[in-house]
């Protein structure tokens, strides 16, 4: 059961390599061994789950698009590596710029059984999407009883309507409600225990964490995953405040913080 010092791989090893390409989850889960891949997920024109943070393609692509206006084909065309050159001339790396869009098929083929972290970005503009997400774990072998109960698969969303959906397919998939500054904070514990019936972990803001917030959610029954926990002065800070586990763009960091490595 993965709900102790919890590394997940915020886009792969963000912080080293091009977010959610091959090369930045190949360092996150072959070379720093952090306990989950985490991804964002869009759907294409033609109905394909794509990873990508943003729903338009310019930050990463370098050109304008936007991915439920594009095909498949369309998509593949990218490459997705260049910017990360030009932002972070340290790390460059011509494999870098070769690295392309991938499916959320191609990451099941190429890592297998791993743990993943995936969160539906912008539910309401994919109708449906929850249902091929779990249709397309499922024909990966990856929707177990084993891998649920024990939070292989995990599915995460800011909107609580894309969780309860999730859940009433299938529900006992674990979920974990991603919360921007303020959310939990706003919400009566009687809302958070309706919530805390169906999910089982919240990813609050680090820009909202405090000792507090977490004895609160704690007390709720929640576990605690903040997002994006990546300066290892911060990394200490909340793991003395009793975190279980965290997203990072550091993988290698944060499980040196914990006393992993
Ligand atoms: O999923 C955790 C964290 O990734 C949420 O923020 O914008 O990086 O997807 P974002
Ligand atoms: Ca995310």
């Amino acid at each position: 059961m993965l709900d102790k010092n919890v590394v997940i791989a915020h886009r792969g090893a963000s912080g080293y390599a091009p977010e959610h390409t091959f090369a930045s989850y190949d360092k996150s889960h072959f070379d720093m061994h952090a306990d989950y891949i985490e991804l964002d997920v869009h759907m294409t024109l033609d109905g394909e789950i794509i990873v990508m943070h943003d729903e338009s393609i310019e930050r990463t692509a370098l050109t304008p698009g936007i991915i439920k206006e594009m095909t498949l084909q369309e998509i593949k065309q990218l490459t997705i590596g260049k910017w990360f050159n030009e932002k972070y001339p340290e790390l460059k790396s011509s494999y870098y710029e070769e690295q392309v869009v991938p499916t959320l098929k191609d990451i099941f083929e190429r890592y297998g059984d791993a743990n993943y972290y995936i969160e539906t970005k912008s539910p309401d503009i994919y109708p449906g999407m929850e249902k091929l997400l779990i249709d397309t774990l499922n024909a990966f072998g990856l929707v177990s009883e084993a891998r649920l109960q024990n939070r292989h698969s995990v599915i995460q969303s800011f909107s609580v309507e894309s969780l309860i959906k999730v859940n009433q397919i299938k529900p006992n998939f674990p979920l974990l409600m991603l919360a921007k500054k303020g959310v939990l904070r706003n919400m009566s514990d009687d809302e958070l225990r309706k919530i805390h019936e169906f999910v089982y972990a919240v990813g609050p803001s680090i820009a909202d964490l405090d000792e507090a917030l977490i004895e609160r959610m704690h007390n709720i029954g929640f576990l605690l995953f903040p997002y994006t926990l990546n300066k290892e002065e911060d990394m200490e800070r909340f793991i003395n405040a009793g975190i279980d586990g965290a997203f990072t763009n550091y993988p290698d960091l944060l499980r040196k913080q914990f006393r992993l490595d």
